[in-house]
């Protein structure tokens, strides 16, 4: 897959319509739906669950890449594979035994992510490193689409690269918040290899137009290159 993946976050997307905004993407330059499931609990939202996820598989002729923000996330794997979860992710504050909760994901079939807030620092990762598909970034605090980016996410972003450079890991670095024309390149230059977006696509006049942009964006190159 060409670098960098768009995945724009249905969260953003107009509920009424989702129809609509499904097909938007299915037919645009996008690589993957950014799904957020939010449970009240771990974060002080709640988005959507099971029935709305069904409804976006039927129609997503993308790779669903699903988000969960929930507590004890180990408790309903096999039902976010049966809702068509091609890459899973939970967060590390909500994981106890995370590695037993990636390797559950993987044996369902589906990739395993670990989801970090902007608190988690990234050395928490260095040994699950080599055991998950891709770590979700978040530039703000979960819970809410439209929020304000948190400058740290740089540094961060290129700490965790180096990790897994170092690690010869394949782990790809998603970033989840804020993303738009200007923190994109950015992040990008300092290893993003996925960039999340909501509000800076749906909120556009034109959002196939902004997901070209982001597509069209100058993906991470090592600087030994
Ligand atoms: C936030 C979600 C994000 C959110 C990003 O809790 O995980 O995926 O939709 O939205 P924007 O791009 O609007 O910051
Ligand atoms: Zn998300």
């Amino acid at each position: 897959m060409n670098l960098p993946i768009i995945a724009p976050s249905v969260l953003s997307a107009d509920f009424a319509n989702l129809g609509r905004d499904i097909e938007m993407i299915n037919n645009s330059e996008a690589d993957w739906f950014h799904i957020d499931v939010m449970d009240g609990v771990f974060v002080p939202n709640i988005s959507f669950g099971f029935p709305v996820m069904k409804a976006i598989q039927k129609q997503a002729k993308k790779t669903m890449d699903v988000h969960l923000m929930i507590v004890q996330p180990e408790r309903y794997i096999k039902d976010f594979k049966a809702a068509g979860a091609a890459i899973l992710s939970v967060h590390y504050e909500a994981s106890t035994h995370l590695h037993r909760t990636i390797h559950a994901i993987k044996e369902e079939g589906m990739q395993a992510g670990v989801a970090i807030n902007p608190h988690t620092p990234v050395h928490l990762l260095k040994d699950i490193i080599k055991d998950i598909d891709l770590v979700c970034m978040m530039s703000v605090n979960p819970g809410f689409g439209g929020q304000k980016f948190i400058e740290q996410t740089y540094t961060k972003c290129a700490d965790l690269k180096e990790m897994i450079l170092a690690a010869g890991s394949n782990c790809l670095i998603e970033i989840d918040g804020g993303v738009n024309e200007q923190t994109g390149p950015k992040l990008l230059a300092a290893g993003a290899d996925v960039l999340v977006a909501g509000n800076f696509v749906f909120a556009a006049s034109n959002p196939t137009a902004t997901i070209a942009q982001l597509k069209s964006m100058v993906p991470y190159t090592s600087k030994q290159a």
